[in-house]
């Protein structure tokens, strides 16, 4: 099989993913792998897609290598993917896999968004492999990746691939009612809005000049579109000591200074490829000058969105999941698709309501799962990610080491004992189901 490899990786030639690929390359040597450096060379590719085009229509089968960044895959690759798109390359039938690698933070979602991309090309999908970052390295992670590759073969032998969930499709409300603004705006709080002028539409527009009037605080939209990026982030983890990006086009000073010192920041995109679009994924992956820092914690944030959010099962699910990790409260998500105008208003009155009485998001999952992720990680990598690891012992997010809980490791051995004992259980009797509950009664009745 002719199998194109997209590398999706900012680090080109260096990109730890393509080395599983390589690996793979190696132990199936009847198979015909070539590489396009599809996010190194993007900013050529953006001019001439040409290369790209013709090598993808060549190709018996499409295999996107690439680290997730943040969430999705990198910028580059949400601009490759358009372009795949734009300029129509004849890929239908051929077959889509993909590899990844990680540290398995929200690597479903960025799984998912490429199987979606497939499925939009009438590709035939095959579920990728997500490898943690050192996973070639160990003999196991090795074994995993040929498993892998040996069952994609199988898969494209004998037609087996992934089946598409296809949704009832809303029918999208372009008429939304801008007021005239009917209070003037509390000034002593700040709130961006965050727009991207290079993918928008009017319903849009209308949708936040809408919620800019009924919110009875004052705002600042800031175009990210317009914004000078110079690239997307190229992984090169220079910020990890300082947190000062190598590029000069001053985004970390404007993120800090105009963005995250702000009270709430609302996003309002227009659905593009089951992402919000290629510049806020820019802006996205840029902000990992902050490395992990959760430094907007506590801040409310709010969606105003145009597309059926309701069939991107896995938007909704980075829209939470970012909200949980990053402590944001989600005061709401207005879109277009059955009320714009009673939608934009609630989340209004939402978000001033979570300003005014500092409305805190309740963790789940999502969140709790991410964050042990990121503990787990900078505690490790603290000799590199110097500002990383003093936010992270500043806050106490390595408090809840379990192994740093000695008091409740040592009372589970006595009840485990205790427990193991049928005499000694016989005479406890109901006093171990009062030893559990009681602590909890006796808050209730001290309320
Ligand atoms: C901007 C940026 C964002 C990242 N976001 C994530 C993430 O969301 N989840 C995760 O598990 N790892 C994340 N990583 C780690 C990379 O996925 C990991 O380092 C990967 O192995 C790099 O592969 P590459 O060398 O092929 O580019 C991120 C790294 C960078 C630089």
């Amino acid at each position: 099989m002719n199998i194109l490899v997209v590398n999706g990786s900012p680090s080109g030639k260096d990109s730890i993913t393509l080395q599983t690929v390589r690996y793979l390359e190696k132990k199936f040597p009847e198979q015909k792998f070539s590489y396009l450096d599809a996010a190194s060379r993007i900013h050529a590719l953006q001019k001439d897609f040409t290369p790209a085009r013709e090598a993808l229509e060549k190709a018996d089968m499409v295999l996107f290598s690439y680290p997730v960044y943040t969430f999705i895959a990198t910028s580059q690759l949400h601009t490759f993917i358009r372009l795949m798109k734009q300029t129509d390359a004849a890929v239908s039938g051929k077959v889509a896999s993909q590899v990844t690698t990680s540290k398995h933070f929200y690597d479903i979602t960025a799984h998912n968004y490429i199987r979606d991309n497939c499925f939009d090309m009438a590709m035939n999908f095959v579920p990728g492999l997500s490898a943690d970052m050192d996973d070639l390295l160990k003999e196991k992670g090795q074994k995993e990746a040929v498993e892998w590759f040996r069952h994609l073969l199988w898969c494209v032998e004998n037609k087996v691939f992934e089946k598409p969930v296809h949704h009832n499709a809303h029918k999208l409300i372009e008429t939304v009612n801008v007021p005239e603004s009917q209070v003037e705006p509390k000034n002593d709080k700040d709130i961006v809005i965050l727009v991207d002028s290079s993918n928008t539409n009017p319903t849009l527009e209308a949708m936040v000049r809408r919620f800019q009037a009924k919110l009875p605080i004052k705002t600042r939209v800031i175009d990210l579109g317009t914004f000078g990026f110079k690239g997307g982030c190229l992984g090169c983890f220079r910020c990890a000591a300082t947190g000062k990006c190598i590029y000069k086009d001053g985004f970390d000073d404007f993120l800090r200074n105009n963005i995250q010192k702000t009270d709430s920041i609302v996003m309002a995109f227009n659905i593009q490829d089951h992402s919000m679009g290629v510049r806020f994924k820019l802006y996205d992956d840029r902000q990992f000058c902050n490395g992990h820092r959760t430094v907007t914690t506590g801040m409310p944030m709010g969606y105003i969105i145009t597309g059926d959010l309701d069939a991107e099962e896995n938007l909704r699910m980075i829209i939470e999941g970012r909200g949980q990790v990053g402590g944001n409260y989600i005061a709401g998500i207005a879109t277009n698709q059955t009320d714009p105008d009673g939608e934009i208003d609630k989340l209004a009155l939402n978000l001033e309501y979570a300003l005014d009485n500092g409305l805190q998001r309740t963790s789940n999952f999502l969140g709790i799962g991410g964050m042990k992720i990121f503990r787990d990680l900078i505690y490790l990598m603290q000799g590199m990610m110097k500002a990383d690891h003093k936010y992270y012992k500043a806050h106490g997010l390595y408090d809840d080491f379990p192994q740093k809980q000695r008091s409740t490791i040592f009372k589970m051995k006595l009840v485990g004992l205790l427990m193991n004992n049928p005499k000694l259980m016989a005479k406890a009797g109901d006093k171990v189901t009062e030893g559990m509950v009681g602590p909890y009664r006796k808050v209730v009745d001290n309320a």
